[in-house]
């Protein structure tokens, strides 16, 4: 879709353009709505805006993925996708916009449903285009804290901050350390020594919101009979306090993870591609055990690509299905993605950062 394409479907040029790029993440999964840790970086594929303002109260919406479809903004509810729109537009409007309506084109390169963020893209590419059409200056946490309030607010989904930080803060090449509970974020670079694959299994998340609010109401339940207001500052002692095996499973996971994370910070601010690849492998491990998130051609994905020489490799985003994050040495990074798109039947190079 281009700027013509928005012309010639709402018969004027758009007002504003924007976009966002999609995120990966590279270790502390499940960790974000816990108060936790994580560490994601940008792909390169990302999702573009053009956007005008209405004088009515409708939304019209064009998609190189769902299609034309308007609405009045009342009779916008969950299920649609022009409720990120409607959200988008509502929370400008608590910030002091004055919008009654909007036409909205959007293109995406961002594979939907492959745990790469496309929806907090989507988010974040709308709030930096409203920014700008209305002059309201909002920062980047500012808007990452909108994106999310989208999801929960006005799609239904209780996801935790990562997604809309990494996408509204992280640039190309750095990875965004994100202490999500108190929004703290440090910028370590990339080694050029390495190469980051993202590797899509060839099957989409599957029943993934009610597996993924089930563990979030896991988590709350732990940290609750631990006596702690999140699993943030739950220990291996605290698990002597529950006696669910599940639960039991779902907190060392979050606790073993946050560590990880800052042993995989360590290691990639200090070059150390062996140790950040074991904490990554530990990752897939935990998520797989304790978390229960991963499936079998996740797994696969995982296990070939560290047979054929990667430093390690884990599920990335939610799970249960998607992607998986290989972290690979740049002089046969080109090889063993090769074999293990080979190996695994239905799997697909995403990206190789
Ligand atoms: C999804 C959610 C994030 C995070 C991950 C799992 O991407 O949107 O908030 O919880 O799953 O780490």
């Amino acid at each position: 879709m281009s700027n013509h394409e928005f012309e010639s479907h709402f018969g004027h040029p758009p007002s504003v353009a924007s976009a966002a790029h999609g995120r990966v993440n590279l270790i502390g999964e499940h960790t974000d709505y816990c108060g936790g840790y994580v560490m994601p970086t940008l792909i390169s594929q990302r999702l573009i805006v053009e956007m005008s303002a209405r004088d009515d109260n409708r939304i019209h919406g064009l998609s190189s993925e769902f299609g034309s479809e308007d609405a009045a903004c009342d009779d916008i509810s969950q299920g649609s996708w022009l409720a990120f729109i409607k959200g988008a537009m509502m929370l400008m409007n608590e910030k002091g916009a004055k919008l009654t309506g909007l036409n909205v084109a959007t293109t995406s390169t961002i594979p939907a449903g492959a745990g790469v963020s496309s929806s907090a893209a989507f988010e974040i590419a709308l709030l930096r285009g409203l920014s700008e059409m209305t002059g309201l200056t909002l920062s980047r946490k500012e808007m990452a804290v909108m994106g999310q309030r989208i999801e929960h607010e006005f799609i239904g989904t209780k996801c935790g901050i990562m997604d809309q930080m990494a996408v509204a803060m992280a640039e190309m090449g750095q990875a965004l350390f994100l202490d999500c509970e108190t929004l703290d974020t440090q910028i370590i670079t990339i080694d050029e020594a390495c190469c980051i694959a993202v590797i899509h299994s060839g099957s989409s998340r599957k029943l993934s919101s009610s597996l993924y609010n089930e563990r979030l109401s896991e988590t709350i339940e732990a940290a609750k009979q631990m006596g702690h207001d999140s699993l943030r500052n739950a220990k291996f002692d605290d698990l002597d306090a529950l006696s669910d095996e599940t639960l039991i499973k779902r907190s060392r996971h979050v606790i073993s993870e946050n560590d990880r994370v800052k042993t995989a910070k360590a290691a990639l601010k200090a070059g150390d591609m062996m140790a950040l690849g074991l904490a990554m492998v530990e990752s897939h491990v935990s998520l797989r055990d304790d978390y229960e998130v991963s499936s079998d051609e996740l797994d696969q994905l995982v296990s070939e690509a560290i047979s054929q020489g990667a430093y390690g490799a884990r599920l990335t985003g939610a799970g249960f299905g998607g992607c998986i994050v290989a972290l690979l040495p740049e002089d046969s990074a080109d090889e063993i993605i090769e074999a293990i798109v080979q190996n695994c039947e239905n799997a697909w190079l995403v990206d190789c950062l």
